[in-house]
């Protein structure tokens, strides 16, 4: 426990110290600590959080943490930030868009808000939950570091049981969003760098013994005839949780080992998950009195040779790409946006979209289950990355865990990525690889991919990764980055992949309307011969299973500031107001519809 420190008593450390955060990143909140939260009932701490940006991290330095709530007349110490009052921002939200000076505050800034507890149930345990907080997370409760999470777009829980008093305690959050050589992402990337506690903040209780981790899924034996559960319990006492997915009749005891983990394996045909017949089941898990639901869908995702099997039948991904961006919420989403975006893919014809390039909110992929959209879901080891630094990896193989852990019951997710366009380097592969094994042992129902490199030297399909992985994502920007168009088709003929290829990136800039040139690069009319001359090409390439142009729609980004640019990549298929369309939008969707009414030779045609 922390001691409540003085001002006086900390003063030289606090300007001397240059170790003063070392206590503070034991990223003990991780992976390991996540908590299955199916149907389980929550407290929503969103709303008026006290808030203040720290630059210098003078509040780590002088322990704000540790300051006592006092009446600002009583206060015997001139703190420099008080946590208890003062100005306040809305929890969910990213900084970056709430004040124009802090539009490109990049640092620590701290979160306080009361919790106010009644009797505690000795019984039970008390929970906070984050959905993601923008990067590096330390938190803190009546003064007590309880630990830091590292990583901008995934969930992690923190538990407060006996740290809890009875009546008002306090929550405090310190959010770095800092860009440094050794996070993942590293400090260079084409999406902004928004920061904050971003997505929903909750508080829940659970029985002293709690169900963890569920997985349920189809055995991938081809049959279609088997399922399996896997449960985890914490703190378990009796031997057996219990299965019901009352659609199949099943009601079954699942027996624990000692360490908690049970497995069931059942002789049974669900009507299986397609985007055409989104099928879901209600599901249920019981542990003494603990109790979680979801609603599953099952299905088999497979490769063979080049082809990507759904259900046994070959499949097109018909795709776009997508970030997690708004010109008025920033990383910020609900439940109306994640629509608006199924309904512009619905309207491309996609039945499939890659969620690029971190994980988005887990919202998008239940919806993607009811709606009926396979997806693509990646983790930020984007462009250059510390390959060789042994706790950058441990930091991008937690992000992975948690994202598999959180999304792995979504028959949506068809694809782990674990990175995109980066190096061919013996550190690179050897860090990648690691990651696409992890995926393979934490779920093996799905498949892995990346999104590499062209050789543009030899003009082939060549990564060292692709044989360690399912799917060869490819990001190739020929008649945008590549002035050659014609290496495309040569890139075509000399490549022979033993394994789908996606096309994962592909498209241009175009500025639409007044601001925007009326001809040439990043006017609308080049952007739409672009996605003309890809489509040609890409039409006649056997092993092209799917693709996801880059983007749906224009997003913010600190490093385009030309003049057509003002902040923004405009690849977008609609613009940054998410209603006006680009002529690529309608070239892609005659397409997509071509290809979706089975008009297979329309695909192959020249
Ligand atoms: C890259 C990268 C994207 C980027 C895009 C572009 O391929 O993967 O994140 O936004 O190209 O340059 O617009």
């Amino acid at each position: 426990m922390l001691e409540r420190s003085h001002l006086a008593d900390n003063a030289l450390q606090a300007l001397h110290d240059e170790d003063y955060d070392v206590p503070f990143n034991t990223q003990s909140l991780n992976h390991a600590g996540l908590i299955f939260m199916g149907g389980r009932a929550v407290e929503n701490l969103a709303g008026d959080w006290t808030f203040c940006v720290d630059l210098l991290d003078t509040g780590l330095r002088q322990k704000w943490f540790s300051m006592l709530p006092e009446a600002p007349e009583n206060r015997t110490e001139p703190w420099d930030y008080d946590p208890y009052l003062g100005e306040t921002v809305p929890v969910p939200s990213n900084w970056a868009m709430l004040k124009e000076k802090w539009y490109f505050f990049e640092g620590s800034a701290w979160y306080t808000r009361p919790l106010d507890v009644g009797d505690i149930d000795e019984i039970r345990r008390q929970f906070l939950r984050f959905g993601a907080a923008s990067y590096d997370c330390k938190i803190f409760l009546n003064g007590e570091f309880l630990g830091n999470h590292y990583g901008a777009s995934t969930p992690f829980c923190v538990e407060l049981t006996g740290r809890l008093k009875r009546g008002r305690n306090w929550i405090m959050a310190c959010v770095n969003n800092t860009r440094t050589r050794d996070r993942v992402p590293m400090r260079n990337t084409d999406w902004f760098n928004y920061g904050g506690l971003y997505r929903d903040v909750s508080f829940f209780e659970t029985p002293k013994s709690l169900i963890k981790d569920f997985f349920l899924y189809l055995v991938p034996d081809g049959t279609g005839a088997r399922i399996r559960a896997e449960v985890e319990i914490d703190g378990s006492a009796q031997e057996t949780a219990k299965l019901m997915i009352p659609e199949l009749g099943i009601e079954r005891e699942i027996t624990l080992d000692e360490a908690g983990m049970g497995r069931i394996e059942i002789e049974v045909s669900p009507e299986l998950w397609c985007p055409e017949n989104p099928r879901l089941y209600d599901v249920a898990v019981s542990y003494g009195e603990d109790r979680v639901t979801d609603r599953v869908g099952f299905r088999q995702i497979e490769r063979r040779g080049t082809d990507i099997l759904l259900n046994g039948e070959p499949v097109f991904l018909r795709g776009i790409s997508v970030h997690e961006d708004d010109a008025e919420l920033g990383k910020v989403t609900n439940e109306s946006d994640l629509r608006r975006r199924f309904e512009h893919a619905r309207e491309l014809g996609c039945n499939y979209l890659r969620l690029a390039h971190y994980p988005h909110h887990e919202r998008a992929a239940e919806l993607a289950d009811e709606l009926g959209f396979m997806l693509w879901e990646e983790i930020p080891v984007y462009w250059a990355i510390d390959f060789a630094n042994p706790a950058t990896y441990r930091d991008a193989a937690n992000q992975l865990q948690e994202l598999v852990k959180r999304d792995r019951n979504r028959a949506s997710v068809i694809i782990w990525s674990v990175g995109n366009e980066n190096p061919d380097t013996d550190a690179r592969l050897k860090f990648m690889q690691g990651l696409a094994d992890t995926c393979k042992k934490l779920d093996p129902t799905r498949l892995t991919s990346a999104a590499c490199l062209v050789n543009h030297a030899q003009n082939r399909i060549e990564d060292r990764l692709a044989e360690h992985i399912d799917i060869i994502g490819l990001n190739e920007y020929y008649g945008w980055y590549e002035e050659n168009f014609d290496d495309l088709a040569a890139i075509g003929e000399n490549s022979n992949p033993d394994r789908p290829v996606v096309i994962s990136e592909t498209g241009a800039d175009g500025v639409i309307g007044p601001k925007g040139p009326e001809k040439g690069l990043f006017s609308e009319d080049y952007m739409a011969d672009v996605y003309r001359k890809q489509i040609a090409t890409l039409r006649r390439l056997n092993y092209v299973k799917g693709m996801s142009p880059w983007i749906l729609y224009d997003f913010r980004v600190e490093r385009r500031q030309n003049i057509f640019q003002n902040g923004y990549n405009h690849k977008g298929l609609i613009a940054a107001d998410k209603k006006t369309k680009k002529k690529a939008f309608h070239i892609l969707a005659d397409y997509y519809h071509q290809i979706a009414t089975g008009d297979e030779d329309a695909r192959k045609a020249s």
